[in-house]
């Protein structure tokens, strides 16, 4: 596969003096990472996922897939930040946005548990009243409030609807492997479980079951998945920055960052199927980075769609942000534009195909945004399918990983989010609060 980091548009960042000092962060970032030296390595785990995932835990999550494909056609996903955002952009990034209207021999997938909102809710239980339907929540803790309230509304209704057994038959709980009352359920329950590995965090767990089985039951080819990460950790494991992209992009931010004031990385995509791949690195870069008062904030843009609305400001507002831009290089599908002159202006386009339409938007975008003081980079590879989902998300969560010791923070734990939890708690007056 053609991976490539087009840093063009940075304006010369790798040849200034300054920059020599986040080269080497950038070494030593990676050094700490292998040898476990840097903090939270007991959360490093999902760097050797490529490596030690074998086929039998593939095989096991396939059969399952099978099974569920064979007795439904819709499947309920609970989970929320990273036991699910991983997983939809997987789907949508292979299978893309309209996955359940396209879908033919594989259940529609709905997602639930990832907001607290009562329509969310209710509309995918309009939706999956009248159809077979098999449920997968995913927690490491058990104890996530969105997820637990989901799942004890989908338990009741699926044992009204298929009996205590039969529902047992339909529920699939990813969970820590040993403790929570997920585990304890699906003991006492009979459900069949997956396991988190405790060396790895949500916002890192897309390639164990956690994304990997909703994956296989939509019909994503978690093979091509893993080999695509396999490639990756053997690309980005050289120690040599200069052969080393994976190094190269977390330095070059880290600088854009701490040098030159850029604290918000958007991530554009000109494919609407990278929309919710887009959400996911949302999540792993925030979780991961936003600590100590600090960290690059990160946003995701639609384009050429958001280029009609917030590009505005990125060209003429304040000068705070730097772009990466998602670039597949051949589109899944392609048009062209007809030579009829249908008197609609638009004969100079005649015989072109859509795709280079788009790669021409891509092209301007970026030239325009960095001369208005934007820096950009673009990540490009060949095509949006399972390799390269498996290929980009080992290639993020490695970077990410780097920029967080880069930055000096622990890119492995997540203690802001416990805020706004401990109000609630009191609001709830929950008796252990
Ligand atoms: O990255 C993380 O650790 C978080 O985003 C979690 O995935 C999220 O809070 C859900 O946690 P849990 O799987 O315990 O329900």
């Amino acid at each position: 596969m053609s991976f490539n980091i087009d840093f063009e548009n940075c304006g010369g960042i790798f040849s200034l003096p300054e920059f020599e000092e986040y080269r080497l962060r950038a070494v030593r970032a990676h050094e700490k990472l292998l040898t476990g030296a840097g903090e939270g390595s007991d959360m490093t785990l999902w760097h050797e996922l490529p490596r030690i995932t074998g086929e039998k835990e593939l095989a096991e999550i396939k059969e399952c897939a099978a099974e569920i494909q064979k007795t439904s056609d819709a499947f309920i996903l609970i989970g929320i930040g990273g036991s699910y955002a991983g997983a939809r952009g997987a789907i949508e990034f292979v299978k893309g946005r309209s996955y359940n209207l396209t879908a033919k021999d594989t259940p529609r997938i709905f997602y639930s548990g990832c907001d607290l909102s009562p329509d969310s809710i209710n509309t995918v239980i309009d939706l999956t009243r009248d159809c077979d339907y098999s449920l997968n929540v995913v927690s490491k803790s058990g104890t996530t409030l969105e997820p637990a309230l989901a799942f004890k509304i989908f338990y009741e209704l699926m044992t009204k609807r298929y009996g205590e057994s039969g529902a047992a038959k339909r529920i699939y709980v990813t969970t820590d492997p040993k403790k929570g009352v997920l585990r304890e359920l699906s003991k006492k329950r009979g459900y069949r479980a997956f396991d988190v590995p405790p060396g790895v965090g949500g916002r890192y767990s897309v390639l164990t079951p956690v994304g990997l089985l909703p994956m296989a039951v939509c019909g994503v080819d978690i093979d091509e998945v893993m080999r695509g990460a396999r490639d990756a950790y053997a690309d980005f494991l050289n120690p040599d920055f200069d052969k080393n992209l994976c190094l190269m992009y977390a330095a070059a931010r880290n600088y854009l960052y701490s040098r030159e004031g850029k604290c918000v990385e958007i991530f554009a995509s000109f494919e609407p199927g990278l929309h919710a791949f887009g959400e996911w690195l949302k999540q792993l870069f925030a979780e991961s980075e936003g600590k100590n008062r600090g960290g690059i904030f990160p946003v995701f843009s639609a384009f050429s769609t958001d280029l009609h609305s917030i590009g505005q400001y990125i060209q003429d507002g304040a000068k705070n942000q730097f772009e990466t831009i998602i670039w597949p290089k051949e589109p899944i599908s392609d048009i062209t534009v007809s030579k009829n002159n249908t008197g609609d202006g638009l004969s100079y386009l005649s015989g072109m195909k859509l795709s280079e339409i788009n790669r021409y938007a891509m092209i301007s975008s970026a030239s325009a945004h960095r001369d208005g003081g934007v820096p950009n980079l673009t990540i490009s590879f060949t095509r949006a399918d399972a390799y390269s989902y498996g290929y980009l998300v080992y290639f993020f969560e490695k970077a990410c990983a780097l920029s967080g010791y880069i930055l000096g923070v622990n890119p492995f734990d997540q203690p802001g989010v416990e805020a706004y939890k401990r109000y609630m708690r009191k609001l709830l007056k929950k008796p252990d609060a």
